[in-house]
């Protein structure tokens, strides 16, 4: 580590740490103490991918990068299902599993529930930006085209109301992105034609299970959709990740989110 550099940043809780030790040999102490978070911070996890809750350092790994290891996070096995990624990199996932369990409970059709089920997975393991467009590629080889579609069409159609089927445009946007927040060009077009679609309705009702999927408290299991992913995914036999398919890439992403390269 360049010591000048650190020492010309350093946060204002390690000078009062280092201020604050009594002796000279406390101080060196503390400034030790000070570097060696400094440099466990210094892991790499790339803007793109990330986990969420950042996962906590490993004492005493003094490695500045990883690459296809990395011991804050659960190995996966060498052909993951998609029940693996629930468990092993979505987890908790509760927004997507209530969504789900909401759909279910509904008496909705199958593909509603299983595109509720998905139509979140990469928000908090791979991006954020844009993830209707992100979700349903990643889905795609997978899962019946309506599933796909709806899932890309869900990024625009959340943006307006539907009051005929009592979608409301979510207050949480009004306290996200301000009152006079309008959604970009091309998110007023996806909706004007999405709206045109023979799936609209597939689309719109992934967008109402969607605004009632936030309560605290109410955990759902994925294996609870064993049988429903069974019918409506089709589970690469190499694993995600490893089939040759053209989103292949995206899901070892996720395996492997901290890759230096
Ligand atoms: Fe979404
Ligand atoms: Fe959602």
């Amino acid at each position: 580590m360049d010591r000048r550099s650190f020492l010309t940043n350093m946060s204002a809780a390690t000078v009062a740490s280092i201020a604050g030790a009594v002796t000279l040999s406390a101080k060196a102490d503390a400034l030790e103490e000070a570097m060696s978070v400094e440099l466990d911070k210094r892991i790499v996890t790339p803007s793109f991918c990330h986990i969420e809750p950042t996962p906590e350092a490993v004492a005493g790994d003094t490695r500045p990068y990883y690459q296809h290891e990395d011991p804050r996070i659960p190995k996966m096995p060498a052909a993951p299902t998609l029940i693996d990624f629930y468990k092993l990199r979505f987890a908790p996932a509760n927004h997507v599993l209530q969504s789900a369990r909401l759909a279910r409970n509904n008496g909705m059709d199958e593909k509603i529930i299983m595109a509720c089920l998905l139509h979140d997975i990469c928000v908090s393991n791979f991006i954020r930006t844009d993830h209707g467009y992100w979700c349903a590629q990643m889905v795609k080889p997978y899962v019946d085209e309506e599933v796909s579609w709806a899932i890309e069409a869900h990024q625009a159609l959340r943006f307006f109301p539907d009051t005929e089927v009592g979608y409301e445009y979510p207050d949480a946007y009004i306290r996200f992105f301000g009152a006079d927040y309008v959604p970009e060009p091309y998110i007023v077009e996806a909706h004007a034609s999405a709206r045109k679609h023979r799936w609209y309705m597939t689309s719109r009702l992934i967008t109402l299970n969607d605004l009632y999927s936030f309560e605290e408290g109410v955990v759902v299991e994925i294996d609870d959709f064993t049988d429903i992913i069974g019918r409506n995914f089709r589970q690469p036999k190499e694993g995600l990740g490893f089939d040759g398919s053209p989103v292949a890439h995206m899901w070892r992403s996720m395996i492997w989110p901290n890759n230096f390269l």
